[in-house]
């Protein structure tokens, strides 16, 4: 399972990144307009730290101005895929930048249908929103499982990329579903990391060490 970081943040990025584990980064407007600085600067900045995909989300509505936003952004570096809402417009634009060469990440993913869209339009990636989904009482790992049998069904290339991550627990059932990418805010990274009962171990390990050196 491939993992990404959910931030924008430089600082976050960084501290992920030498873990060893960092396989991609997404942004969205939010995101992004949470750090100092110019947008693109911050995105060119990202793409040179992390060597995989960096998601830059258009903000036009119309398939031909998200066309053109993604054109724009494709420039500021190699590595960006560009996000695109999956609605009516989303879908006409993704087949369109597929016929280019750009990347999609197909995102605010709330059903198994809006993925199968995304995956015949020819998006890269697919992301479900499983955070926001349970936060309107959905379970939004069900959505993720169904996402993932679809797919299957027919082989489609879509990667599913689970967002809207809040928990350890999301992460776990994605990987156990066999999702091909969690994308996880840097709070969720370090819970990850660490393990109380490690902690705990080796305060007791370096005690006992402590009467050995003694004897
Ligand atoms: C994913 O690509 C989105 O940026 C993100 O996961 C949204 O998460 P939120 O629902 O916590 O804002």
């Amino acid at each position: 399972m491939k993992v990404f970081i959910d931030t924008a943040n430089i600082d976050e990025i960084k501290r992920a990144a030498e873990l060893g584990l960092l396989d991609g980064v997404t942004t969205n407007p939010t995101l992004l307009s949470r750090e100092k600085g110019n947008f693109r600067d911050n995105l060119k900045s990202i793409c040179e730290i992390v060597d995989g995909p960096v998601s830059a989300e258009v903000t036009a509505l119309d398939a031909d101005n998200m066309v053109l936003q993604a054109e724009d952004l494709s420039r500021i570096h190699k590595n960006i895929v560009i996000k695109i809402p999956s609605t009516r417009d989303g879908l006409i634009a993704t087949k369109q930048l597929k016929g280019k060469g750009i990347r999609v990440n197909m995102t605010l993913c709330f059903s198994p249908l809006q993925a199968l869209l995304a995956a015949k339009a020819g998006a890269t990636f697919i992301s479900p929103f499983v955070g926001r989904l349970d936060d309107v009482s959905h379970v939004g790992m069900e959505v993720v499982e169904q996402i993932i049998q679809i797919y299957e069904n027919y082989g489609y290339e879509t990667e599913v990329l689970v967002a809207s991550v809040r928990n350890p627990l999301h992460v776990v059932e994605a990987a156990l579903m066999g999702a091909d990418i969690v994308t996880m805010p840097f709070k969720v990274i370090e819970q990850i990391v660490k393990h109380p009962l490690t902690d705990v171990g080796i305060k007791k390990f370096l005690a006992d060490w402590e009467k050995v050196k003694k004897d």
